[in-house]
């Protein structure tokens, strides 16, 4: 197993991973986006992790000029889970957004989501604050920022 990293750009939905990356989406993550979510998709920055199929992806939007990327969301496979594989692919990211001028990287996530904080905790990531009923259904989001 070699699993490669692809950033997709430019990103759309004639792009050959789409259907791949919006499959996984909706059955690996808690908050799935529909169709009206996708669109406008030229301003995110999409990584594919490709084995022979597509087994994860993360989404970035950085805005033109801005040296923070606000990660959207980062999905493995379960079966790749707490391999080296993970790790791999978060360096090709960062050595990949550092290339593009990015100085810092900025996300949210369920503070129940244990497994993500914990990943994010471990590569490096400072809590910045706690937001109350952040998200629709009430939960609340860490707010966490890692220097890259
Ligand atoms: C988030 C994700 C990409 C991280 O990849 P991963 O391969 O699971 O991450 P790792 O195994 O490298 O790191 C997870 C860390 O959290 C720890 N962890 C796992 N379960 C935990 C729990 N219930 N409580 C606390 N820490 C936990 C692990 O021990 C590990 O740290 P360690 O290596 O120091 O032991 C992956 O879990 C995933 O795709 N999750 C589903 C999608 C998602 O929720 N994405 C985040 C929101 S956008």
């Amino acid at each position: 197993m070699n699993p490669e990293v692809t950033l997709c750009l430019p990103w759309s939905n004639q792009h050959p991973h789409f259907k791949d990356i919006v499959s996984l989406d909706s059955r690996l993550m808690a908050q799935s986006w529909d169709d009206k979510q996708w669109e406008g998709g030229e301003n995110f920055s999409v990584f594919a992790l490709r084995d022979i199929k597509t087994i994860g992806f993360s989404i970035y939007q950085i805005a033109p000029g801005d040296e923070v990327a606000h990660l959207l969301k980062i999905a493995i496979e379960p079966s790749y889970r707490g391999s080296s594989v993970t790790q791999e692919f978060w360096e090709v990211m960062l050595m990949t957004l550092r290339a593009k001028g990015v100085k810092k990287i900025y996300l949210e996530v369920e503070v129940t989501n244990k497994r993500a904080v914990g990943f994010y905790k471990r590569v490096g990531f400072k809590l910045l604050h706690t937001a109350k009923a952040f998200y629709q259904n009430g939960e609340d989001a860490h707010k966490m920022e890692l220097a890259i």
